[in-house]
């Protein structure tokens, strides 16, 4: 079993991303290098609009795809015309429709051009599997089977038992807005630039460390230090499923109520907002994990990068010592090339390096 090289293409959502990987080991021992790896955030294009724009940010990935792959195979080593490689994988869903196609029609038509596969990858596995990569944070981070995910991102909210390798079967997802955009929205009624989950988590740091400094309050009675508490929404559902629009509106409803605000107000808001829907996340994976024996809890997507959940999530797990927490390397936390050639990798061992050479099309809302 030598080494596979893989070009690794991702427009789903507002990154455009490129990557080339070296793999090896197979199933047993999956090991990746990065060889090369750009990536281009749209977030400056989008952020007037409050939310990213599908066919704006399909005519930014048609422009930057180009630029990207020279930039990538220069990085790489590799010869520009003819590169040394062994597959391409491009993400196929789901994300904005749009925005997939500009990603599979440039990776086909390279594909055509150098006479190689091109193998598509869900993106959501990519997320799944984004663990897998043994960066300098975590050179012995394991993934142990069965494991349970915990999908947070701007468009999913999802639970997701992994009994192996591909197969991946829905526990629990949102009924309505995706956590991470619930931070937008949350920052866009706070007055806060997109994307919002960074913002929102830095404000209600500060009102948790006023807290903390002013009077050590532990989290129950925080409530009664700042008067302003939302419920944990889908608490008593009794399922795994997540729901985050009546939040936003409790959100909305609240700053109305409350007319103009102090910044310590606004601070105090995004606490408590953090706080519920952080909360739930916590809560429903504690529910899953005691549901189901897992050997590891995986975290991904971009909202795994904020601080409160990652320490919240620290806690949880001592009360499941048989269950180890793997995060993604900071890096590949939000979306990137890297994860999708990481998943493209573990199905070409897993199809015996036969790969299927359908036509592929971009689909929004493909599931596992
Ligand atoms: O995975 P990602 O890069 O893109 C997809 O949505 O697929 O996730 C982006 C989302 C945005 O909604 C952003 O606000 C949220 O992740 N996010 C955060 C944090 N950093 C990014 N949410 C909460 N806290 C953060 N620190
Ligand atoms: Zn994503």
């Amino acid at each position: 079993m030598g080494h596979v090289k893989i070009l690794a293409i991702e427009t789903s959502c507002d990154e455009t991303a490129v990557a080339v990987l070296e793999c090896s080991g197979g199933l047993e021992s999956p090991s990746f290098k990065v060889l090369g790896n750009s990536l281009l955030s749209q977030i400056e294009i989008h952020k007037e609009f409050g939310g990213v724009v599908p066919m704006l940010a399909k005519r930014e990935h048609e422009k930057n795809l180009p630029v990207l792959l020279e930039k990538t195979l220069a990085e790489a080593g590799l010869d520009l015309e003819n590169p040394d490689i062994n597959l391409i994988a491009v993400t196929s869903g789901p994300g904005l429709e749009p925005a997939l196609w500009a990603g599979i029609a440039f990776a086909e038509g390279l594909g055509k051009r150098l006479s190689k596969p091109v193998l598509p990858v869900n993106h959501m596995e990519g997320h799944i599997l984004s663990v897998l990569y043994k960066g300098a944070k975590s050179p012995s981070q394991t993934l142990e089977f069965p494991a349970l995910a915990l999908l947070v991102s701007g468009g999913h909210t999802e639970i997701v038992w992994v009994r192996n390798f591909g197969e991946y079967e829905i526990l629990g997802q949102t009924r309505d807005d995706a956590v991470g955009e619930a931070f937008d929205k949350v920052a866009r009624i706070l007055g806060l630039p997109y994307p919002g989950g960074p913002e929102i988590a830095r404000l209600a740091s500060v009102s948790r460390k006023r807290i903390a400094v002013n009077r050590d309050f532990p989290d129950a009675v925080r409530e009664r230090a700042t008067g302003i508490r939302f419920p944990l929404p889908m608490l008593h559902s009794k399922d795994l499923d997540f729901s985050y629009s009546g939040l936003k509106t409790a959100v909305l409803y609240k700053t109305k109520e409350l007319g103009t605000m102090s910044e310590e107000t606004r601070e105090d808001i995004a606490r408590a907002f953090e706080d519920a829907a952080i909360g739930i996340l916590v809560e429903k994976t504690r529910m899953a994990l005691e549901a189901n024996e897992a050997k590891s809890l995986i975290v991904g997507g971009g909202v795994s990068a904020n601080t409160y959940l990652q320490s919240e999530l620290k806690k949880l797990m001592e009360n499941f010592p048989e269950t180890s927490l793997l995060f993604p390397e900071r890096t590949l936390t939000t979306d990137n090339a890297v994860m999708i050639g990481i998943a493209a990798y573990i199905e070409y061992e897993k199809h015996n390096e036969k790969l299927p050479s359908a036509r592929i099309l971009a689909e929004g809302n493909l599931s596992f």
